[in-house]
């Protein structure tokens, strides 16, 4: 059985559905900080079955034991973590504590009761402005945000911690920008409050719940002036962690970082172009003044993963835009 930290987030509930139509037996466990129990249902609609959940605290050792008492479970992905660059500026304590400890505690508990495997959620955001591109899993880490510094701290935690103990199989995923939606419509990203992201931002300008999208700055040094990125159909995400999974299964022990991105950069205005085709009219927008600390591009290499799993994303941005759009469109 397979514990998803943070199940019923974003990517969380993505892995949810596709392990569980790959016939895997999963229980998710989240406190619904940046989630809402709803998804649960909307799960459970998608999948045809009753899924094993658990409200909790990820830091919460007492409450995290008795999970691990009560499911036989083998393997880990943990998602759970808080994740707005943004507001880890204006909250470092918070998300040190969120990101930092949760780690920790779940990494106690599992140690107790010999679980000893888990993917960890991390994130480009390591790397900080990039000496060259594409950007390989060795690169100079620079995070520019309490947010970044949290998950490359847990990444150090998870590599001592592997060099102490026998046995662990651990795979630290770093993830460019996961966009996109379950083909289904039925489950997707929805962000509490203003998105950070760019793709649910242009899903609300779409739904007129905003007047245009704000492009911070065009005159970078890029294809079309407008920053560049890497963004990742979040089912080739999860297939990422699939594989990541049954290749970890394989193994006596392990400590692995990869790269999860296509590997190819897209412009915002790209994006928003792919949107508009999607929505089937131009989407408004404004040229702003340039963000601090925002890099002209940042993409992966990301050929370790695909030696390593076979893994490589093979979703475009089109079809990112489209479910996108499929899921916010039917949105409440
Ligand atoms: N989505 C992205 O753009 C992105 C990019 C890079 C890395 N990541 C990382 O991937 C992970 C998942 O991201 P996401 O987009 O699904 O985020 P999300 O906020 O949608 O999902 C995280 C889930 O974890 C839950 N949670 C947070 N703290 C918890 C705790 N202490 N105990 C229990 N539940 C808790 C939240 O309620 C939420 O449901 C995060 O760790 C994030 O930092 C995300």
């Amino acid at each position: 059985m397979i514990l998803l930290t943070g199940g019923l987030g974003y990517l969380g509930s993505h892995m949810a559905a596709q392990i569980i139509e790959q016939g895997h037996e999963v229980v998710l466990v989240d406190n619904l900080s940046n989630s809402k129990i709803a998804v649960l249902d909307r799960l459970s609609q998608l999948t045809g079955r009753d899924i094993s959940f658990v409200k909790i605290d990820v830091r919460d050792k007492a409450a995290m034991q008795e999970v691990f008492s009560q499911y036989p479970i083998t393997q880990v992905v943990h998602f759970a973590g808080s994740k707005s660059v943004n507001e880890s500026i204006q909250q470092p304590l918070d998300y040190y504590d969120n990101n930092v400890n949760s780690l920790i505690s779940l990494l106690h508990v599992m140690k107790e009761a010999q679980v000893k495997t888990i993917v960890f959620s991390s994130t480009a955001a390591i790397y900080g402005e990039p000496e060259s591109l594409p950007i390989p899993e060795s690169a100079r880490q620079a995070p520019i945000t309490p947010y970044g510094r949290s998950k490359q701290i847990c990444e150090q935690i998870l590599q001592d911690f592997s060099n102490a103990e026998q046995g662990w199989k651990i795979a630290v995923l770093r993830y460019f920008n996961p966009a996109g939606a379950h083909s289904s419509g039925i489950i997707g990203e929805v962000p509490n409050g203003i998105p950070n992201n760019l793709v649910p931002y242009i899903a609300q300008v779409a739904r007129d719940e905003r007047p245009f999208l704000q492009v911070f700055g065009n005159d970078y040094n890029t294809i079309d002036g407008t920053g560049v990125r890497d963004f990742i159909h979040v089912q080739d995400l999860i297939d990422g962690h699939t594989k990541a999974l049954a290749w970890l299964s394989t193994q006596p022990q392990a400590f692995e970082v990869l790269n999860l991105g296509r590997g190819e950069g897209v412009s915002v205005k790209q994006m928003l172009d792919a949107f508009s085709k999607a929505v089937g009219h131009e989407l408004p927008y404004k040229v702003v003044a340039r963000r601090d600390g925002d890099s002209a591009s940042v993409y992966a290499d990301a050929s370790r993963a695909n030696c390593l799993l076979g893994w490589q994303a093979t979703r475009t941005v089109d079809e990112m835009a489209i479910d996108t759009w499929r899921f916010y469109e039917k949105l409440a």
